[in-house]
């Protein structure tokens, strides 16, 4: 009852885009090459929060990560593309997350949660 189903066959690698399942906010990022292998190089000891794995989905020709869009500090909806990492910064309190939704600078403590999902293709999943 909860499924729903979102194309993302015109996002472009580099990019995010924002849906609403059943008024959850969510993000999808589609990862570039050079963003594919970046996320590995980050020093562990550079992150604030390491209790979550970055999930990245197989996509074609690409990989892309859902995310809640909520900011896990008070719940604002964080901005992409600007910050230090190119990743969101929430304009509510500063929060600073990477391009894998990883926490870089707080108020937040934690990282941006990922959202369960199956790709089929390019037709994105939702359900729980
Ligand atoms: Fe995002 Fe406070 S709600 S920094």
């Amino acid at each position: 009852d909860k499924y729903m189903e979102f194309d993302i066959g015109e996002l472009p690698p580099g990019e995010v885009m924002q849906i609403s399942w059943h008024g959850v906010p969510l993000f999808i990022r589609r990862l570039t090459k050079e963003e594919m292998e970046d996320e590995g190089k980050t020093p562990p000891h550079t992150l604030m929060d390491t209790s979550h794995q970055v999930r990245i989905t197989d996509a074609p020709n690409s990989k892309v990560m859902v995310l809640n869009a909520r900011c896990t500090h008070l719940g604002c909806i964080p901005i992409p593309y600007i910050g230090k990492y190119k990743g969101w910064t929430c304009m509510c309190h500063g929060s600073i997350f990477d391009k894998w939704g990883r926490v870089r600078q707080g108020p937040a403590l934690e990282n941006l949660r990922y959202q369960n999902h199956s790709l089929y293709g390019n037709i994105l999943c939702v359900d729980q």
